[in-house]
């Protein structure tokens, strides 16, 4: 059954906590919210002490009320099941529900989401609640969506408690059924950790020295279960009472914790919550492999950006606002990358708690605030963009996101460097995309590659033998596969390959790894490509090119003269392997030689300020220019296209003849064209404009 969210037009509110205000303040909410083109809402995301103040005592009228106003002024709901902070009553009466840390510490109530997900105790209240917040809205016609708990995994996504060496233990009897597979699958006769029985086995705690990786890895691997199981349970009650409704967990932007493909499986709308660091000028970027997950995570389909902020955040050491039109930027980026909303946390800024320096869309100045009004502008024009809604980004370059490997390489020890990261180098490489202007989808091992013309593998630490036979497969059949450092080195089990690296990729990439040559930290290494020197750090191999050709070389070190780059024939495709981490103009260097040989276009004058992003409709595509540079940018319009968003100066005289629109900076541009025309810069930026 599909089940979508039913809303009109394009999604934009945010979070809205009614229980830290008087009542009276709720009727000014509400005007508010219409005001600043508010239509949808999110409540009672931690309301659980309030909703059953004392054990199987539900009191809703509170939120009753707080549903009929948002209703009544044509608001409609994402309705939380509030299971996401158990109430101090249940923890008092159960503290055994608390998680306890690796060395053995119980986290104390006083915060928030204080609670073991493999709690057999909290799963039974929590779908208690659930069902009781079924029964109760499933039917009222402001509700749309349901929140399962808020942002699984935030503050606890491993939990060593006793409860949780109990569900381990089950996870471990039904993944082996035998201890001897066990006690070889982690290697167990290294170190003397031979395991006569299952009752024996603890989660990897605190130890004298390095603890079994395969033991952590399968620990990785359950606890993402253990937490996608528990939000199973909650969507399994709502399917039972309300099985129209649509089901949505908000994600956390790329999180290591979670396998947020299984997630996405298990609900019917992608949500995310976003935070770029404003005081980072590169975050946009990082964003945007954020937002290709969310379309990644369910096969390229609309995504709602559940939660921003509309300026600074409140849990950084250091706050920065975002500058005025960069939370509007944020926000077209979003909707760029395939949302179909915009939300925020929250809509009215606290005046105690943590979060009381939080910025929110009612700022602590009420209407007059920044925010509000930047907000109320961004609300009003998204009311010109319904047509946007279900059109999708289509890309030509994909990026393979795989959580096994990026679990398995985290391990902090025993690795030739602990410098490498499966995150550092995925936006390492998207970055060199990105500032080619080429648009990156992130997809998974289970996903159908055979549209994208290049599949970037930035690592694949951990590469099993049926991984290694599609991207062969994917390869022979015409694509450009382009695999990074540190791949194919160890199999599911976290056990080196027989003859070690590439592993099972040896076939396709031609290559044997004799010997990982980490670069001290501090130091960089050099290779030339072509005749062009560029930097690498991190981590470099001496590998053998065995049946492949060489394209870059060492130039110094103990290396020197040997392969660092090389490409393979396969088939009507490509293979190419990276063996070490380069600096970015290296990298960008190489990727733009690898999307020419593959056919992808880049675009003249994009740069890390410069995103252009098309999403196609049924009938009409959808370009979007954001220009977060000092400079404002000329873009050609195409006849017959329509300036959906823009500034209202340059606007004017873009007729249906098209024309050349001066986009300032920190400008959108939103155009509605022919699905085969193009929007695109002329030439490099244009004149310089103060911001
Ligand atoms: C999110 C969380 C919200 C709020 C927000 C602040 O992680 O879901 O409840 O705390 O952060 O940025």
């Amino acid at each position: 059954m599909t089940r979508t969210l039913k809303l009109d037009g394009i999604a934009f509110g945010g979070d809205y906590n009614p229980e830290q205000w008087p009542r009276e303040v709720w009727e000014e909410d509400v005007r508010l919210m219409r005001k600043a083109g508010v239509n949808f809402i999110t409540v009672s995301v931690f309301s659980w002490p309030l909703l059953e103040p004392e054990e199987g005592r539900f009191d809703f009228g509170w939120l009753d009320d707080v549903i009929e106003l948002l209703h009544g002024a044509g608001i409609a709901v994402d309705l939380a099941t509030a299971t996401a902070t158990p109430p101090a009553w249940l923890i008092r009466k159960y503290p055994q529900i608390l998680p306890v840390t690796a060395d053995g510490t119980q986290l104390e109530f006083g915060s928030r989401q204080a609670y073991c997900f493999s709690s057999p105790l909290f799963r039974e209240y929590a779908l208690r609640l659930t069902r009781a917040m079924a029964e109760r809205y499933g039917k009222h016609p402001a509700v749309r969506l349901w929140h399962v708990s808020n942002e699984y995994g935030d503050h606890v996504s491993r939990c060593w408690c006793p409860a949780s060496a109990i569900a381990f233990r089950a996870w471990l009897r039904a993944k082996y059924a035998s201890i001897q597979t066990l006690n070889d699958s982690w290697g167990t006769s290294c170190w003397g950790q031979h395991y006569l029985d299952f009752d024996a086995i603890e989660p990897p705690r605190e130890s004298t020295g390095p603890v079994n990786s395969t033991q952590r890895l399968d620990f990785e691997r359950f606890s993402s279960d253990a937490m996608l199981e528990l939000f199973r349970s909650e969507v399994a009650v709502l399917r039972d009472v309300t099985p129209e409704l649509p089901v949505t967990t908000n994600f956390m932007s790329i999180l290591h914790d979670l396998d947020y493909f299984a997630f996405a499986d298990a609900e019917d709308l992608v949500t995310d919550d976003a935070y770029p660091d404003p005081a980072d000028p590169g975050a946009h970027v990082d964003a945007s492999l954020n937002y290709a997950l969310m379309r990644g995570a369910k096969g390229g389909a609309p995504w709602l950006l559940l939660e921003q902020s509309a300026s600074a955040v409140s849990w950084r050491d250091v706050n920065v606002p975002k500058a005025p039109g960069v939370m509007r930027l944020d926000s077209y980026q979003a909707l760029a990358h395939g949302a179909d909303g915009v939300m925020y946390f929250q809509w009215r800024a606290a005046r105690f708690g943590p979060e009381k320096f939080h910025a929110a869309i009612l700022g602590h100045r009420g209407e007059a605030s920044r925010t509000f009004q930047e907000c109320s502008r961004l609300g009003a024009e998204l009311r010109q963009l319904g047509a946007l809604k279900g059109s999708r980004v289509t890309a030509d370059v994909a990026m393979l996101c795989d959580w096994d490997s990026n679990w398995a390489l985290a391990a902090p020890n025993s690795l030739p460097t602990n410098r490498i990261s499966w995150i550092g180098q995925a936006r390492a490489w998207h970055r060199a995309a990105f500032n080619l202007g080429v648009t990156v989808d992130l997809v998974r091992a289970a996903a159908d590659w055979s549209a994208y013309k290049v599949l970037l593998v930035p690592n694949l630490y951990l590469a099993t033998e049926a991984l290694a036979a599609q991207l062969a497969a994917y390869t022979a059949a015409g694509g450009t596969v382009v695999i990074g450092p540190f791949s194919g080195v160890v199999d599911e089990n976290d056990h080196v390959h027989p003859g070690g690296a590439p592993g099972p990729l040896r076939p396709l990439l031609g290559i044997e790894v004799d010997e990982v040559w980490p670069v001290p930290d501090g130091e960089t290494g050099a290779v030339q490509m072509e005749g062009v020197p560029c930097g690498i750090h991190t981590v470099s191999e001496w590998l053998d090119a065995i049946d492949a050709r060489t394209v870059a070389t060492y130039t110094n070190g103990e290396l020197n003269g040997r392969p660092a780059v090389t490409m393979r024939h396969h088939g009507r495709g490509s293979a190419w392997y990276l063996s070490a981490c380069f600096e970015d103009a290296g990298l960008q260097a190489l990727v733009r030689q690898i999307f020419a040989h593959s056919g992808v276009l880049v675009r003249v004058g994009a740069g890390p300020d410069i995103e252009i992003v098309v999403r196609r409709g049924r009938r009409t595509a959808f370009t979007f220019v954001l220009n977060r540079s000092a400079m404002a940018l000329d873009v050609s319009v195409p006849a017959g296209a329509a300036v959906l968003v823009g500034d209202g100066r340059s606007a004017a005289g873009i007729g249906s003849a098209g024309g050349t629109y001066l986009l300032p900076a920190r400008g959108v541009l939103v155009i509605e064209h022919a699905h085969e025309d193009t929007v695109h810069l002329l030439g490099e930026p244009a004149q310089l404009q103060s911001v």
